[in-house]
């Protein structure tokens, strides 16, 4: 008789399995490691999460809390306001030298986290093959997993986690549908060039694929005003999805605000899933957007020439301590090589928790191709920097004299 309290909750408990492929999707191992973390926070040091620590530019809050003032506060387009997408349309045409209708080829999205889930779910089946480039942006492969697709991982390891036509042709079958890229590359920093874009542009023609370009640091470049795209290269734009936002060239985070440009037959079908999904990104960030693109369109140069000191500081530290990288022409990660000490990257983060109060990423959470090596964030201020690097140096100081203990 289910009379007593513990029969009762036995009767309750559901035995219908919830979806098998978000049971299969793991969670983003950037924030694992912060549960390796035991010590309070304000005597640790966090080099791990994506996030420009500078504010928002002024006339970009300003704008959103006019748009408030203003009882801007209401559901906009699906697409979003098209003043916005005019703006974007703009945008893109000034950075990609490519035009986009704002009327029916732009999307706004909430962050370009979005654009990357409404992109995968509008093009995959059950069963396609999506090519990520490891080491890889953890988001892409939950959203290919959640599809029902299958990823496959190309190693760029042995290449400096430079791309090659070769690499990438190795990796298509038949049941190849999408590439996913990302220049400047997060975790390693890796911008390429024009040339080596259109040879992996040539590649994905050949086979009839499409590609998403998430081009979310393109502005936050050491070399150049702004890093090339796949999207510029000569008859991409059928096959071409740029995922974009404000998050990064706007220090924007919090504001949740993407994009999304591609072909018109590809876009309205997006729009149906927006329509279902969200309606539609926050009207208050959308404000704000259209100002930072505008009036803020150069706030990314001022992030910049932070960046820059912090980066050559950093790499400079690195020196010192001998150790490995590849050096960062975009972004704000360095990607440490850290297989001399014979540890895996999980190790090696675990045991510099433990030893210096410092949180780094293990190489790992970006896919098997990111095993051996670890991510430094550098958007920090440079107090936190320097004494993050000391951390470092201790903990180098500590595994090699380990590593050299027998011969003593
Ligand atoms: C490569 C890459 N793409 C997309 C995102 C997500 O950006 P958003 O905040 O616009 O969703 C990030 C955030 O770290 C990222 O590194």
């Amino acid at each position: 008789m289910p009379n007593s309290q513990e029969n009762m909750e036995k009767e309750n408990v559901m035995t219908k399995p919830i979806n098998h492929q978000v049971i299969k999707t793991e969670a983003s191992g950037i924030r694992l490691v912060l549960d390796l973390v035991k010590k309070p926070a304000d005597q640790m040091i966090e080099l791990t999460v994506g996030e420009i620590d500078l504010p928002t530019p002024a006339a970009t809050k300003e704008a959103g809390k006019q748009a408030i003032s203003n009882n801007v506060t209401k559901y906009t387009e699906n697409m979003g306001f098209l003043s916005l997408r005019r703006v974007i349309s703009d945008y893109i045409k000034r950075f990609y030298e490519v035009s986009y209708s704002p009327e029916n080829e732009i999307l706004v999205t909430v962050g370009a986290s979005q654009g990357i889930d409404l992109t995968v779910r509008t093009l995959i089946n059950a069963g396609d093959e999506v090519i990520l480039i490891g080491p890889a942006y953890p988001a892409y492969i939950q959203a290919v997993v959640l599809a029902g697709a299958i990823p496959i991982v190309v190693d760029t390891r042995s290449t400096h986690f430079r791309l090659s036509p070769e690499q990438l042709e190795s990796a298509i079958s038949s049941k190849t549908k999408l590439v996913i890229l990302n220049y400047p590359n997060n975790p390693t920093g890796i911008v390429l060039s024009k040339e080596e874009l259109s040879s992996l542009a040539s590649v994905i023609q050949k086979y009839d694929l499409y590609v998403l370009t998430d081009d979310v640091y393109q502005r936050l470049t050491y070399n150049q005003d702004c890093a090339p795209s796949i999207a510029s290269a000569p008859l991409m734009k059928e096959r071409t999805i740029i995922v974009n936002g404000l998050s990064k060239s706007h220090s924007m985070t919090g504001w949740r605000i993407g994009y999304l440009a591609g072909p018109k037959v590809l876009i309205q079908e997006i729009y149906k899933i927006q329509q279902a999904n969200v309606g539609c990104a926050s009207s208050i960030s959308q404000m704000a957007a259209l100002t930072a693109l505008t009036t803020d369109i150069e706030a990314p140069k001022t992030y910049i020439t932070v960046f820059r000191k912090r980066r050559d500081y950093v790499l400079q530290r690195l020196d010192e301590m001998s150790l490995k990288y590849t050096k960062p022409d975009g972004a704000f990660y360095v990607f440490i090589d850290v297989k001399l000490f014979g540890m895996s990257s999980w190790d090696f983060v675990a045991f510099t928790i433990n030893e210096s109060d410092l949180v780094l990423v293990h190489g790992s959470a970006f896919t098997e191709a990111g095993e051996g090596y670890v991510r430094l964030s550098f958007a920090n201020e440079m107090k936190v920097l320097v004494e993050a690097m000391n951390r470092l140096e201790k903990t180098v100081d500590v595994l090699t004299a380990k590593k050299y203990a027998h011969l003593i």
